[in-house]
């Protein structure tokens, strides 16, 4: 069986959620304190052992590249003001992973993204990661999800539990359970109504496909929103072939959206050691002003 080797990260979307911040900035760079999400994304990868990371970046989104590229002039600079540490951590970043750029030109949605990276992947089973997301030890999610790959050959895809009211955020599966926290998918349904919903278990942005998933994906129709949505090309996939689900059990860090966005940072600063206390108070005293001035009439 051919072992996964390549990365696919779709990074061409519009962020339109985060409009204007997003018009001439990626929201994968938006920086969870210092570092940004598409960087905690490649260290996934790197940590769970995939190296060849292909980029589907569309002409707004230079800044992601720029990110894993050597900037000499910022390294000299940082080598003659003597700042041995973070000079360190920028040349590590220039050379993460072995990135490589695709142009997805329109935005015809997750599944044509997922298309455009065809030509790079060749016909090898691949993983897919959104850039969105961050995953509590997601190296540790991607590597039990390759360990079902390899015992089944087929596709994997990573699920949560969210709440019934936030179903229609994700792609919910319909799943059997067929050993312990092993799956197989019966039937799959893009941001249904709560009221359709066939479960609350969502697709929480990893993926594994075998290569026939680009068969699929050329048959796939706009779907939900006038997209062609990577969740309807499974559902094609699932009359040839089965896909398996791994459940995730862990913290689910969403920056797709600003109130998440900033649960995500603030959950993030309490970690860290240089931050959580003064932000604390900061949090404590902002929250007893806010009472305050609720409670004068
Ligand atoms: C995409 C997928 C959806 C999945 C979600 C995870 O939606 O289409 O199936 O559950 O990512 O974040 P998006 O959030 O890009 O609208």
């Amino acid at each position: 069986m051919e072992t996964i080797r390549k990365a696919v990260l779709p990074v061409a979307g519009w962020g339109t959620r985060f409009l204007p911040a997003t018009k001439a900035m990626p929201k994968e760079m938006f920086p969870i304190i210092d570092k940004p999400v598409i960087q905690f994304i490649v260290e996934e990868l790197l940590e769970a052992g995939i190296e060849n990371v292909i980029f589907v970046t569309g002409r707004h989104k230079r800044p992601i590249e720029h990110h894993f590229d050597i900037n000499t002039d910022l390294e000299r600079h940082l080598e003659e003001a003597g700042k041995e540490e973070i000079l360190k951590n920028i040349r590590e970043i220039s050379h993460m992973a072995n990135p490589i750029y695709v142009r997805q030109k329109e935005q015809l949605g997750l599944g044509h993204a997922v298309l455009t990276a065809e030509p790079v992947v060749g016909y090898e089973p691949f993983l897919v990661s959104l850039g969105d997301i961050i995953l509590e030890n997601g190296s540790g999610a991607l590597k039990d999800m390759i360990d079902i790959y390899n015992r089944f050959g087929k596709s994997v895809i990573a699920l949560f539990e969210v709440a019934p009211e936030e179903v229609s955020k994700y792609g919910i599966a319909k799943v059997k359970e067929i050993e312990d926290g092993v799956y197989i998918i019966e039937d799959l349904v893009e941001k249904p109504l709560p009221e359709e919903a066939p479960s609350n278990l969502a697709i929480v942005g990893r993926y594994i496909f075998t290569p026939k998933i680009f068969d699929k994906l050329k048959e796939t129709k706009p779907g939900k929103g006038g997209e062609i949505q990577l969740t309807d090309a499974m559902r094609l996939l699932l009359e040839e072939e089965a896909i398996y689900a791994y459940k995730f059990s862990g913290k689910v860090y969403d920056t797709g959206n600003p109130l998440d966005y900033l649960k995500t940072v603030f959950e993030f600063a309490l970690k860290r050691e240089d931050i959580a206390e003064e932000l604390t108070q900061f949090i404590q005293e902002a929250l007893s002003k806010r009472t305050q001035s609720i409670d004068i009439p």
